[in-house]
């Protein structure tokens, strides 16, 4: 068994994003709506701009330029229910890869960024909130 990483660097950013997009790929429900928007030949500029995004979150680098909003908006076959496929993967591979202490660095940015990122497309002010981002995990809270 090979050990875990326990720091955050561009080269075990690297291995944790190489590892993710693998299973993405693999997976049944996610990896037909990546394989529709990201050609073969354009996956290694997809993952060079994912190594930039999560090295910009995680160390501060201001490496990644651009607007995730905007792209998603774009990518056909996006629904709310597979933010929780992606972020099951995510965790998957997180704590694979890193320390515990690490791994959950990444899980509270993923899951903070991914709520934007689902707010940001789904939520419309004049429509019921759909049932997945009704049901939030971590129970409700109360003013009694
Ligand atoms: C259901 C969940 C998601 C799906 C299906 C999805 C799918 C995709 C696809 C297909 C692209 C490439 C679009 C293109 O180049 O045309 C993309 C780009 C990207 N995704 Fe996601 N994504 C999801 C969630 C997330 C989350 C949770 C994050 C961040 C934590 C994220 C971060 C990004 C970033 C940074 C890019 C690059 C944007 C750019 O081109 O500048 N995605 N995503």
């Amino acid at each position: 068994m090979s050990t875990r990483h326990d720091s955050i660097t561009e080269a075990t950013i690297r291995c944790l994003i190489d590892a993710f997009y693998a299973r993405v790929r693999n997976d049944p429900a996610l990896g037909p709506v990546f394989a529709n928007a990201i050609a073969d030949a354009a996956w290694p500029g997809h993952l060079q701009k994912m190594y930039a995004f999560w090295s910009s979150v995680m160390l501060t680098s201001g490496h990644y330029k651009g607007n995730p909003v905007a792209v998603h908006h774009h990518v056909a076959g996006i629904a709310p229910p597979l933010f929780g496929n992606w972020l099951d993967l995510f965790e998957e591979v997180a704590t694979e890869i890193f320390v515990p202490d690490i791994s959950n660095r990444f899980l509270q940015a993923t899951r903070r960024i991914a709520e934007s990122l689902k707010l940001a497309l789904f939520f419309r002010p004049d429509q019921p909130w759909p049932d997945d981002l009704r049901q939030r995990p971590g129970g409700s809270a109360s003013c009694a």
